[in-house]
């Protein structure tokens, strides 16, 4: 028989401890996301279709942005246990210098656009953090005023070599004057990627009141008014260029960049240089052999070619190569502290976040951010202390496992040709009588190699779930 008895008033009293209410609403706002996820819900409601698209969007029909997030998702962690783990060290060297977490803020161009405060919130957040932030070539804030928001704090410059290969290496010289540490030569954007999205949108810089814009707008009065009461949309360093937007983007991209321009910019650089967009093993030894400090394993986001290579993926292959004699970076798709974390497992030194920081931007400015940093920073410290590692020098592949879904099954065929010419193998064949190639990514590709029952191409590319790879028992 069930005992009952008369509530006790203190008991009561004690049950109802009500939470102060939060009265900035924006603050209100941003502590109810938990995930970046949440924080995209939040900018998607505040910021106008077309500017929301040209953040979120990708080139042509997105799938190497769509298969890069797809990579994080298909990871498997193992986790040691009884490794006695209170507390973890999330603190990285990154270019010769410290970051408290690891990861950055890259580059992106036009970000005033998505939230009037722009490269001063991504700065300023980056800086109270202790975590590098990377202005864009293309950015809406100048190197000196960008400096002033993130003054003790470490500024990467991200390079476009102009058409006008004077104007590049002006900015150069502000940006070594201005006290940025590191510059970020990005190479995969010889030409425009079709992004549809901002096509379809009838996207333009600025945007442009047109009938479609204000219906969009009504629903989103905020961005507007900040957009209209605050100093114009502009390429704050390219001004003095005096060329329009149309124009500068032109100028941006060029299809003659080689690797004399590296050269050119190295002699001119007095800091680290690191070249951001490298797609394949080969470049990275190329890059490795021409002393760079660093490379971005990225495919910009999946903004320029689409069905580009995985970075996550790509990664293993590229650290094996020529990890001892450069940094290696990633980034595309990051969304969650776990995807950082597996990186680095895999032999990332850092890695950079774009969306994710432009998410919390759009959300709610400096604060939003704040709060992306704040919730990648948890979601690191949560996935190091479940895994029992207290340092990010701990974590190893041994912690990690790709799961089948998207593994490439046949590898380039300079790869495959130089696995045949050497007598170390870099590929094992699949004991499949269709004769494919396996990637060996992870500790988990090592044991399938010996496997007997690998899964085949076909159900890997068509199952909705991810497989777990074959492993020999
Ligand atoms: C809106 C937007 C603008 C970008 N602009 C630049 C840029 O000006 N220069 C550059 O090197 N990369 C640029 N990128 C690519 C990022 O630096 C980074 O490689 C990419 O965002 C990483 O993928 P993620 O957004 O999934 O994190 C841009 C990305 C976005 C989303």
């Amino acid at each position: 028989m069930l005992k009952r008895q008369f509530p006790n008033p203190r008991e009561l009293g004690e049950l109802m401890r009500f939470r102060k209410p939060t009265l900035n609403p924006t603050d209100r706002r941003l502590e109810r996301a938990l995930t970046i996820a949440d924080l995209r819900a939040i900018a998607k409601r505040r910021t106008p279709k077309a500017p929301f698209e040209y953040t979120e969007g990708a080139a042509e029909g997105e799938l190497s942005l769509a298969r890069a997030r797809q990579a994080f998702e298909d990871v498997e962690f193992h986790p040691s246990i009884l490794r006695n783990v209170p507390v973890v060290d999330t603190s990285r060297d990154v270019l010769g210098g410290p970051s408290a977490l690891p990861f950055g803020i890259a580059p992106t161009g036009f970000t005033r656009m998505m939230q009037t405060e722009g490269e001063v919130a991504g700065a300023g957040a980056a800086g109270a953090a202790g975590i590098p932030f990377t202005l864009s070539t293309l950015g809406t804030t100048s190197i000196e005023d960008v400096r002033a928001a993130n003054p003790t704090g470490r500024n990467w410059f991200q390079l476009y070599v102009l058409r006008n290969r004077e104007i590049s290496f002006g900015l150069v010289e502000r940006a070594a004057s201005a006290g940025f540490d590191s510059l970020f030569f990005t190479v995969d954007t010889p030409v425009a990627g079709a992004r549809l999205r901002d096509k379809r949108n009838g996207f333009s810089i600025p945007p442009q009141l047109t009938l479609g814009t204000v219906v969009n707008a009504i629903p989103r009065p905020a961005w507007w008014i900040n957009f209209l009461t605050t100093p114009p949309l502009e390429f704050a360093s390219l001004t003095s260029t005096g060329g329009t937007v149309a124009e500068l983007i032109e100028w941006a991209m060029d299809p003659t960049i080689s690797f004399e321009d590296l050269d050119v910019i190295r002699e001119m650089w007095p800091g680290k240089i690191v070249v951001k967009g490298v797609q394949t093993v080969e470049d990275a030894k190329l890059l490795a052999d021409r002393g760079v400090d660093g490379i971005v394993l990225s495919n910009h986001g999946g903004r320029q070619l689409d069905r580009a290579p995985i970075p996550f993926h790509l990664l293993p292959h590229v650290v094996r190569e020529v990890g001892n004699d450069l940094e290696v970076h990633l980034d595309t798709g990051i969304m969650n502290g776990a995807d950082i974390v597996a990186s680095i497992a895999l032999g990332a030194r850092f890695t950079l976040v774009g969306r994710a920081y432009l998410y919390g931007l759009m959300a709610g400015g400096r604060r939003g951010v704040d709060r992306t940093i704040a919730i990648l920073r948890s979601e690191v410290e949560r996935t190091m202390k479940l895994l029992e590692v207290a340092t990010l020098d701990e974590l190893g592949p041994q912690h990690v496992t790709q799961l089948a879904r998207l593994q490439p099954v046949a590898k380039p065929v300079a790869d495959a040709a130089a696995a045949a010419a050497s007598s170390k193998p870099k590929a094992v064949r699949s004991p499949r009588p269709s004769g494919q190639l396996k990637a060996t990514t992870s500790q988990a590709t090592t044991s399938q190699a010996t496997s007997s029952k690998a899964t085949s191409s076909k159900a890997a590319s068509s199952s909705k779930a991810p497989t777990r790879r074959a492993v020999t028992k």
